[in-house]
């Protein structure tokens, strides 16, 4: 990895109208590595707690998770901006919480940004964490934290007064002060008017190819998710098929003792060490 200067939050700003932003998710070290190539921004999701710990919904996640995961994201990646998310129960309480929070994540793990679920409702600890100098992006539309409120994964802007809900949410969240804000499970239309509406980049995913962006959860698109693949997910592989046959290999290898092999063993005569 070398040391180059990471992509911040103005830059993304500044992206505005212009090349899509390209975003995945992404939770562990030597992912980050593989990615931090061919991204602008990295998330540490909170949906870590349902694509890596097996949590139902992302209410699972904890700051300590988010932490832990946003250490890791930090040490393999040198060049895109990387956000963490806020978990549920970490802002909704107060701004003093909130700030107190984003405060933690930031100086636990050096991310240039935290995320926050929410609009109108959450639009003062968002102006809070900004104006203590913390960079926030936001989240509107379907968010995965309030999917048992709402009953289920819902998608956004079906009727007159969700799409007003939406554009006063965004709105709220634009002079709140985010840099950017990720628009969820949004019908394709109203995605793209918001992103026509706003001064800052959106973020699409299960939104519009007119958003300023596109983010999907990293193992859903390499095809790796064991459980249910949304609609909106495009799979660019299929590493399910990969490590369910090299696990096939392996075993049937181990019971026929044909692993280890010579190339894998210490033999007697030490020239042909290597660790
Ligand atoms: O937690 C997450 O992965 C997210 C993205 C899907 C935007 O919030």
């Amino acid at each position: 990895m070398s040391a180059d200067v990471r992509i911040g939050p103005d830059d993304v700003r500044r992206r505005k109208g212009g090349v899509p932003i390209v975003c995945l998710t992404a939770y562990t070290y030597p992912v980050a590595r593989l990615l931090d190539d061919h991204v602008d921004l990295l998330l540490v999701g909170d949906s870590v707690a349902m694509v890596l710990h097996g949590h139902k919904t992302t209410l699972g996640a904890s700051l300590e998770m988010m932490i832990a995961h946003g250490q890791a994201v930090m040490r393999g990646s040198a060049k895109a901006c990387v956000v963490v998310d806020m978990p549920a129960g970490s802002y909704e309480t107060s701004t003093a919480q909130a700030l107190a929070s984003a405060r933690q994540v930031v100086d636990e793990t050096g991310c240039q940004a935290v995320k926050l679920e929410g609009g109108v409702d959450i639009a003062e600890q968002i102006a809070a964490i900004v104006a203590a100098g913390i960079p926030v992006m936001g989240h509107i539309g379907l968010q995965p934290q309030s999917v048992e409120k709402d009953g289920g994964y819902k998608i956004k802007g079906r009727t007159e007064e969700n799409v007003a809900a939406l554009f006063r949410d965004a709105e709220a969240v634009e002079k709140a002060g985010a840099f950017s804000v990720v628009i969820e499970g949004t019908v394709e239309t109203v995605a793209a008017d918001l992103t026509r509406r706003l001064a800052i980049p959106t973020i699409g995913i299960g939104a519009s190819a007119d958003c300023d962006g596109q983010i999907l959860v990293i193992d859903d698109m390499v095809g790796m998710t064991v459980d249910r693949v949304p609609k909106f997910v495009k799979e660019y592989a299929a590493l399910r098929g990969v490590i369910s046959d090299a696990a096939a290999r392996y075993a049937a290898e181990v019971r026929s003792r044909a692993f280890p092999g010579p190339d894998h063993v210490f033999p007697a005569t030490p020239s042909r060490d290597k660790a």
